[in-house]
């Protein structure tokens, strides 16, 4: 996909952004679209923001929010594209399985205006885990539901138990399975036949309104081949993403592991409270992450030998990324959806990754 959503691109998805905001359209809204005051009161610059594979989203939640949606219908219409895109095989639907070949999917999300919170993990037959997790936070007295608790909820509220694993996960998986070991009883697919493979993906989306409102959501497959039952740090309030109303929200991709150890979410929010701008709170945020990071996971350099993205806005609309090496994210920021670099911690080092 090009850094830019084209114009044509941009006209189809505005077009879609104003369907999308009318209130029937959203599932479960928040609330009912509504005017945007005049330019001349507003308290922030709108933005939508998110990670490298998040530029439909970012164009989708800045339509809507232009719309007067409300910032969290916002966010999760736009990870949505993702979710349901058979081809990104991170996310959703497509997502690739855990170590038996099952997908299993986590999600949370924060709406600033009210406070509140909702999340769900290791989530199997459902293909858009981020609006059960929307479900979580508006329906219900608690925050986070997982496994089957959590799918007999959201087939509770219409939802529909799915197949998600696509031919090609399902064929990575079947290669990742049979050179797992060379003892066991499947045999080794020659390396030439390997597919490449990422371990991690996930999208993180944040938007601010021109009314200075904030939300944010994380979802992903988690973890590549993952332990059953592993859930990551995308479902986790804090860690995959977390948004605070009077000061700004953030978010998170790459290595789970690491980024539930430091509480990433929070820490990127509270550094930004600290008076820190988006894209330094979040470098501030990975040198946490590399202070806490145990020696397996070092290459010979000392530099981790994973990687790991913080995303973040603040109430103004301000906005900025950083990643470990060099990586890209998405935003809109009023003029255009599209691809920029991040800051990071460390040029790539080739000997130890
Ligand atoms: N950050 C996604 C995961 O580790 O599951």
């Amino acid at each position: 996909m090009s850094d830019v959503v084209s114009r044509r691109e941009f006209v189809a998805s505005t077009a879609v952004g104003i369907a999308a905001a009318a209130a029937s359209d959203i599932p479960y809204p928040m609330r009912p679209p509504r005017p945007l005051p005049p330019s001349s009161r507003w308290a922030a610059k709108p933005v939508a923001l998110s990670s490298a594979n998040g530029l439909r989203a970012a164009q989708k939640a800045f339509d809507m929010v232009m719309q007067g949606a409300d910032t969290l219908d916002a966010v999760i219409e736009g990870v949505k594209i993702q979710e349901l895109d058979p081809n990104d095989d991170s996310v959703g639907y497509g997502g690739l399985p855990n170590a038996a070949g099952v997908v299993q999917l986590d999600a949370s999300c924060m709406h600033g205006p009210t406070k509140r919170a909702g999340a769900v993990g290791a989530l199997e037959g459902i293909k858009t885990p981020s609006e059960v997790a929307k479900l979580v936070l508006k329906y219900t007295n608690h925050i986070f539901l997982v496994g089957e608790g959590a799918k007999r909820f959201a087939l509770q509220y219409g939802f529909k138990d799915e197949d998600l694993l696509t031919e090609h996960a399902r064929e990575v998986w079947l290669h990742w399975r049979a050179n797992l070991n060379p003892d066991d009883d499947f045999l080794d697919v020659p390396e030439a036949e390997h597919m490449v493979v990422r371990p991690t993906g996930t999208i993180n989306c944040d938007a601010v309104t021109p009314q200075g409102d904030i939300s944010s959501v994380t979802t992903t497959s988690g973890l590549a081949f993952k332990i059953p039952g592993r859930v990551g740090d995308s479902p986790i309030i804090g860690a995959g993403q977390y948004t605070d109303n009077d000061v700004g929200a953030a978010g998170s991709t790459g290595r789970g592991e690491s980024n539930i150890k430091v509480c990433g979410g929070f820490l990127t929010v509270e550094f930004m409270r600290r008076g820190l701008k988006p894209t330094d709170a979040c470098l501030e945020t990975l040198k946490r992450v590399v202070q806490l990071t145990e020696k397996r996971l070092l290459g010979a350099d000392g530099k981790p030998k994973f990687s790991l993205d913080f995303y973040a806005v603040n109430k103004r609309g301000e906005f900025g990324a950083a990643s470990l090496y060099p990586g890209r994210y998405a935003a809109h920021d009023g003029t255009e959806a599209k691809l920029r670099d991040t800051a990071y911690l460390y040029e790539r080092p080739a000997a130890s990754r």
